[in-house]
């Protein structure tokens, strides 16, 4: 099998090919991404000198280059991750935003269709549904109703990834999962933020009261449900992926703080995200139903895990902490 994975030095992207490498050694993966402040080839120092894995750095929106990629690699398979990823900068910036979530994936798939490309797996999120009120959860029916650039631009995406399907009968899977976290993410998201700035001693800023809902997915798990979809996903349908775990930002703090034997007192409460989405609450028996996929790696031991990680590789955090970081950081917390 002959993989195209976009956005595969990102955070989830990358533990993909990590996770595709060890347990189907013979597939072909080639990665194409742009290598933007969250694309980070160190995520794939393990993988690098594979030969059944190769590098393309380059724009998914530039639609001649993705079709030349494309017509010469002829994968069998798209898995398509590539996309500005944060809802905090989506609001401080929500220009390259629509540009690569929205025409970058109109790129992949038109270049797809042009190129016969057999299957397109959309890598998307639970954001799309917006805040659910307390006790629904949302199925893949759940009406659309996006607080952000960002959230608006994967739903805009999405939209189009299935009208592709009933288009032109392109065997197009859309996944939607909820809040990763694990190994290798960009600390600007929540979990990895609040680890290496309590491993510094920096204040952890929460937004608002600290008490909106986020369900907590382990991105290893997350992986597994994209290959359970390669293998038994249908063609035109969605597959929301979530952890079963539903904590308050709050809770998921005071652990951090715990396993970093630290004091409760560096977190400070500031200025809420406007637009906040209090709850997302994922309903995801049709991916159980259909593959037998479930989350396997309780949050407890997860979290141990990702805190082990920060903790471990100073070398790694440094870098990604270093230089456009300091001005985004400073952009998003000043004045908060
Ligand atoms: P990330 O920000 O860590 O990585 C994004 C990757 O895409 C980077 O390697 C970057 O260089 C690359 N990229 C950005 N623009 C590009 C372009 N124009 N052309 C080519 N490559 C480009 O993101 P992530 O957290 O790994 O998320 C991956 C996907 O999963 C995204 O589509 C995101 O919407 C979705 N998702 C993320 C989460 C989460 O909690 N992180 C949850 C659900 C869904
Ligand atoms: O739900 C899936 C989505 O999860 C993905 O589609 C996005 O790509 C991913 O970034 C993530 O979006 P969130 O906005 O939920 O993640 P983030 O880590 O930015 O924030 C998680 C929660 O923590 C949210 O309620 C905002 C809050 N938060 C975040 C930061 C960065 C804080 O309180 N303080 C912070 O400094």
């Amino acid at each position: 099998m002959k993989l195209l994975v976009t956005g595969g030095a990102g955070f989830i992207g990358s533990a993909f090919v990590r996770l595709v490498h060890k347990l189907h050694p013979d597939w072909k993966v080639t990665n194409l991404d742009l290598l933007t402040y969250a694309g980070n080839l160190d995520n794939l120092s393990s993988v690098a000198q594979n030969p059944n894995y190769s590098f393309v750095r380059g724009d998914i929106a530039d639609m001649p280059f993705v079709e030349k990629l494309m017509s010469e690699s002829k994968p069998d398979v798209v898995v398509h991750f590539a996309a500005e990823s944060h809802v905090d900068r989506s609001i401080l910036s929500p220009e390259p935003v629509i540009r690569t979530n929205f025409n970058g994936t109109f790129s992949l798939l038109e270049s797809a269709r042009r190129t016969g490309i057999a299957k397109f797996v959309h890598v998307s999120t639970d954001e799309v549904y917006g805040s659910i009120e307390e006790p629904y959860e949302a199925d893949e029916n759940y009406p659309l109703r996006t607080s952000s650039p960002y959230s608006s631009s994967k739903a805009g995406s999405d939209l189009l990834a299935l009208s592709y399907y009933t288009t032109y009968k392109m065997d197009v899977s859309v996944t939607r999962a909820s809040n990763n976290y694990g190994p290798f993410q960009f600390p600007e998201k929540l979990i990895p933020l609040m680890i290496s700035n309590a491993l510094e001693d920096k204040p952890l800023p929460i937004y608002g009261d600290g008490m909106q809902i986020r369900d907590w997915l382990y991105v290893d798990d997350h992986c597994r449900a994209i290959l359970a979809v390669l293998d038994k996903g249908q063609a035109g349908e969605i597959y929301n992926v979530g952890g079963s775990l539903a904590l308050p930002n709050i809770e998921v703090v005071k652990r951090i703080l715990k396993i970093t034997g630290k004091s409760e007192s560096l977190m400070k409460y500031v200025t809420d995200r406007p637009g906040h989405d209090r709850r997302y609450a994922l309903n995801c028996d049709k991916l159980t139903a259909m593959t037998g996929w479930k989350p396997l790696l309780p949050f407890e031991q997860g979290l141990e895990e990702t805190v082990n990680f920060y903790a471990t590789n100073p070398d790694w955090l440094a870098r990604v902490r270093s230089g456009e970081y300091r001005k985004y950081y400073e952009l998003n917390y000043a004045g908060r």
